[in-house]
């Protein structure tokens, strides 16, 4: 390359970065956003429908205006402002979402409805690859645009896309009928017009939908060969739109369309996002060649794997001591769970406070004392949850406990009319339609029997903690971590399983000041989604005594890398919130992970803990959840204990407890029973009371 060229390019290459890489809109800083199109039914396909409840499930109220003439090329656009023509409709979406449509209304008097935070342009389809139509006009356009919105106002271009491949579009011939000819005739004629206005902003849709056909989508992104197909195609404009306009990473946002498939939901997040990080060229979206395949139930098809050994660090050095796996060892995998897959959660706030709500004394008959506890999370007691807490009447001294999240509020738990319902402030947080029954969930806390063996019982409601649903972290406790300007964690910052179990590390600081119980015999337990969150917290916090894992699956006892049932994928796809960020990485990428589920069971040695699956629970993994068992058992033997000293499953309903950890299969249902409490009972007999 000759000097002037290697200069050119230079030139280039700056220009590319300069103008081409997405700059971060949300640069105002604001959480109402107000954006006018000015376009046709291309502009209508992209943010007449899903963007504004985009923005409203990330956080932010986006007010949404579009000038629609059917078919409307730039030059008409110059000739209405010329005019003052009362050409268009102009459709509206205000701050609550509500959709209006005026005929009759000019460029000059949308452009006056709101103080617009950015506005937009685009070239009728035909038109969108030929540099010199919009050299022609869009100066001009701009010009009058300009003059009429606020000085910090964002001018935009929206980068149209082209038509599928099979198109009867009059227009396509201006491309050969070549699909990606017009395409990259379009990026190049929006780029060179970018340059010409040196308006710099540049909404990548076009690339997002050509990004979306290298899925198993393929060519179907439309509806009539160039309009976008109503689901998917407009959802992935919106998509890109979305992450334009705030300058967050789309994926993994919870708003989709009704009816929208996970698959599709993250094709489009991630061809909008990928149009963001590189809008000038197609990204091969590799990994979503195929939908995720059906949840693998065969055995035979369990992928080959290796796992990660829990005595070797990551240095390759052998870990042959208690010691050394408490000084080394334990927390760096601690650190890698909490960087790669949990996210890490702050300190316990110094400005914690309890409170007791309630306390009877003559509970279930006389059986028990119920007391509810408050624990404040902030001074102004804004942030709180309530824990609720069986103690037997029958006692000397203080008891052991166990203590567990519970899914539908704790006046489900028990039929005892007694326990308070959460506030109404809390239940439209929690976004209930109607109060859960008492006692509906009864079946599954054997509150009496807990007494009878001397057990106290506390609970809390997880939404309580942070409502079970993705909206982008603001309800619940995050928000009480971020930092200035922060909307959402970080992506090695805890999600909504992490939260639940720092908040029951929190309630663990209560229960050290209760001397009903004995805070040095607290078994931490949980069922499935809790059972996860009880793992993280044994792992997290050694004070509690004892650890519990019924039916967790996967994210909780059952090994990744098998990939039956439910996959790292199809978790972090379904629960969005439920894991950090980072964990995405793994996706189907399970080998990656630099550790496995053994080594979650592992950071509770030496500790009991106790493993439990159901013989219908295939999504859960059972085998899967009993080899975390097997495999974690080296690092009991450190400390001198058994772990699970067997190497097959045991048959349904034979617990095996005689290490420190056991495990059983019951057969039945995902569920956590009276059998499995039964078990959970003898267990903590054994170990806590022996
Ligand atoms: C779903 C989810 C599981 C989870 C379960 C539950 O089935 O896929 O990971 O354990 O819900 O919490 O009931």
């Amino acid at each position: 390359m000759n000097k002037k060229l290697q200069c050119l390019a230079v030139v280039c290459l700056a220009w590319l970065i300069n103008f081409s890489v997405a700059v971060p809109m949300a640069a105002t800083g604001k959480d109402t956003l107000r954006v006018l199109a000015i376009g046709n039914s291309f502009s209508q396909d992209a943010v007449e429908q899903n963007l504004h409840e985009l923005g409203k499930s990330v956080g932010y109220t986006i007010i949404i205006g579009n000038m629609y003439i059917g078919g409307c090329p730039l030059d008409r656009h110059v000739r209405n402002a010329r005019n003052d023509a009362p050409a268009y409709v102009y459709c509206k979406i205000n701050a609550e979402g509500e959709k209006t449509k005026t005929d009759s209304v000019s460029l000059a008097r949308a452009l006056a409805d709101e103080p617009w935070d950015y506005v937009s342009m685009q070239q009728a389809s035909p038109l969108s690859g030929i540099y010199e139509s919009y050299a022609a006009s869009l100066p001009e356009l701009k010009d009058y645009v300009v003059q009429r919105i606020p000085k910090d106002a964002v001018l935009m271009l929206h980068q149209t896309w082209a038509y599928a491949a099979h198109s009867t579009h009059s227009g396509f011939k201006n491309y050969d009928s070549d699909q990606l000819r017009m395409y990259s005739c379009i990026v190049d004629a929006v780029k060179r017009a970018s340059e010409l206005t040196g308006i710099r902003k540049i909404i990548p849709t076009g690339t997002a939908i050509q990004n979306a056909r290298t899925s198993y989508i393929g060519d179907h992104m439309d509806r009539d060969g160039y309009h976008l197909d109503l689901k998917i195609g407009r959802y992935t404009a919106a998509c890109t739109w979305l992450e334009a306009l705030t300058g967050q990473n789309v994926i993994g946002t919870p708003y989709a369309p009704k009816g929208m498939n996970y698959d599709d939901r993250e094709v489009a997040q991630t061809a909008a996002h990928a149009a963001i990080l590189r809008p000038d060229g197609v990204t091969d979206l590799v990994d979503l060649k195929q939908p995720a395949q059906r949840a693998n139930y065969d055995e035979a098809r369990v992928p080959v794997y290796t796992l990660p050994d829990a005595l070797t660090l990551q240095n390759g050095e052998k870990v042959s001591t208690a010691e050394l796996w408490m000084q080394k060892r334990r927390p760096e995998l601690l650190s890698l769970f909490t960087d790669e897959m949990f996210g890490k959660a702050p300190e316990h706030p110094r400005t914690m406070h309890f409170k007791l709500l309630s306390e009877d004394k003559s509970a279930l008959g006389g059986l028990a004392t119920r007391k509810e506890i408050n624990v404040y999370l902030t001074k102004d007691e804004q942030k709180y949850f309530t824990i609720l807490m069986y103690i037997p009447n029958r006692r000397t001294g203080a008891v052991p406990l166990f203590f567990g999240l519970n899914f539908k509020g704790n006046h489900t738990i028990s039929t005892d009319p007694g326990i308070s319902y959460p506030t109404p402030e809390k239940q439209q947080e929690f976004r209930w339609h109607s109060l859960p029954p008492r006692g509906v969930a009864a079946a599954r806390w054997p509150v009496e029997m807990l007494m009878e063996h001397g057990y106290a019982l506390a609970t809390i409601y997880r939404g309580d903690i942070d409502p079970d649903f993705d909206d982008g972290f603001r309800n619940g406790v995050h928000p009480l971590s971020y930092k200035n300007g922060q909307r959402r964690p970080a992506d090695d910052e805890w999600g909504t399983i992490a939260a639940w179990a720092w908040a029951m590390s929190c309630a663990m600081d209560y229960f050290q000041t209760d001397t009903d119980v004995d805070a040095s015999k607290v078994a931490v337990f949980g069922h499935s989604r809790h059972g996860k969150a009880a793992l993280w917290a044994g792992a997290v916090d050694q004070r509690f005594a004892m650890v519990i894992s019924n039916c967790s699956g996967c994210g909780g006892a059952a090994l990744s890398r098998r990939a039956f049932g439910e996959t790292v994928r199809a978790v972090n796809r379904q629960f969005t919130h439920w894991f950090c960020r980072n964990f995405w990485k793994y996706n189907d990428k399970e080998d990656l992970l630099p550790f496995d589920q053994h080594e979650l069971i592992a950071l509770m040695a030496p500790r009991p803990v106790y493993i439990a699956s159901a013989t219908e629970d295939r999504w859960a993994d059972p085998k899967g959840e009993f080899l975390s068992g097997v495999y974690a058992t080296p690092v009991y033997h450190l400390f001198g204990k058994q772990g699970l000293e067997i190497n097959q499953m045991p048959p349904a309903d034979t617990p095996w407890q005689d290490g420190c950890i056991a495990y059983h299969i019951r057969t039945g249902v995902h569920n956590i029973t009276v059998y499995d409490w039964e078990q959970y009972i003898k267990f903590a007999d054994k170990h806590f009371k022996e």
